[in-house]
């Protein structure tokens, strides 16, 4: 089996940020906070966070801060919960969380939830269980969690549950395995995987597993490195991984490199991107490869970070 092209993904995460009239870079315009998310974080987890400069990143974010508290995808662009909880997750990645007037941030993220505790992603009011995960994680960071009703998040999250045992984006949507990551992290956060069925959730995850080694998001559906993130954070935070082939996975997540240029694409021999390059490195990091960060499956962020956040700066 190949190794970890390490050093390669290093420079292909490094040029696509430089590279800013490049194809990529230009569809990724309106999600460059979510690309700076997943490529800074990638390079932490390869512990190579210092070769970025932080101070110009910390200055682009917070020129990216609507005046409601909340953060669009780039400068200007208008504010929603996904881009917040990217901003969030890298200040926290550089340490520089204090940056931020907490309060705003909590006041952007508060005025989202509703009546049924539900919460939409922006003014315009789309709900999902994903913009459930970004409001919780975000104010877990910022430790400003009791700023809304989290019973009735929760319970809007439970009202999701399939009967699969897994989680869709609104209640009676089907099981994905994104959203089920998504669902289970937000329970996590907030102490709640008692309202999980470990044993139906865990086989319908495994099940995700293909001859390949890789992982599907639906059943019938082709396997792709990003379930490998969305897949084994659920199974490690329901305490299941053991009921997959890690090994089989890992040589899948391998296979996906491009070991010339650098970068991981969704399924062998596809078109690298930094979406895909995170996916691969954060899954090899849960599957405990050597030479790599580990990952906290519910935060998204390396688990040294979340330590510090939580515990203090000597616990690293
Ligand atoms: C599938 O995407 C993924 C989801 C539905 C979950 C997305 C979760 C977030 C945006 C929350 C933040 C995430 C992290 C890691 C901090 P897809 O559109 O590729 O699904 P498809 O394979 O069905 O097309
Ligand atoms: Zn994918």
């Amino acid at each position: 089996m190949g190794e970890l092209a390490g050093d390669k993904h290093v420079k292909y995460i490094l040029s696509v940020e430089k590279k800013k009239d490049s194809f990529e870079s230009v569809v990724m315009e309106h999600l460059r906070l979510n690309g700076a998310y997943w490529g800074l974080t990638t390079l932490d987890l390869l512990g190579k966070l210092d070769t970025v400069d932080s101070n110009e990143v910390v200055s682009w974010i917070l020129q990216c801060q609507h005046e409601s508290g909340g953060f669009g995808g780039n400068i200007g662009h208008d504010p929603h919960l996904l881009y917040t909880l990217s901003a969030v997750q890298v200040l926290a990645l550089f340490d520089k969380l204090d940056v931020l007037d907490v309060n705003k941030v909590t006041d952007y993220i508060r005025a989202l939830q509703n009546e049924d505790g539900s919460f939409s992603g922006d003014i315009w009011g789309e709900v999902d269980t994903r913009f459930s995960y970004c409001a919780i994680c975000c104010l877990a960071i910022l430790k400003r969690l009791d700023s809304i009703n989290v019973e009735k998040a929760v319970r809007y999250i439970v009202s999701c549950k399939t009967l699969d045992g897994g989680f869709g984006c609104t209640p009676g949507a089907e099981s994905h395995a994104g959203q089920i990551f998504c669902c289970v992290g937000a329970l996590a956060i907030t102490g709640s995987l008692h309202h999980i069925d470990k044993d139906l959730l865990g086989w319908w995850l495994c099940e995700r597993q293909v001859k390949s080694g890789g992982l599907n998001g639906r059943p019938e559906k082709l396997a792709d490195v990003c379930y490998s993130w969305w897949v084994l954070s659920s199974l490690i935070m329901i305490d299941r991984v053991h009921w997959i082939d890690k090994e089989k996975l890992i040589k899948f997540i391998l296979d996906c490199q491009d070991t010339e240029n650098g970068g991981i694409s969704d399924r062998p021999n596809d078109a690298v991107d930094i979406f895909h390059t995170y996916f691969g490195v954060a899954g090899l990091s849960l599957l405990e490869y050597p030479g790599l960060k580990a990952t906290d499956p519910a935060y998204a962020l390396p688990v040294d970070v979340v330590n510090r956040i939580f515990f203090g700066r000597c616990s690293t």
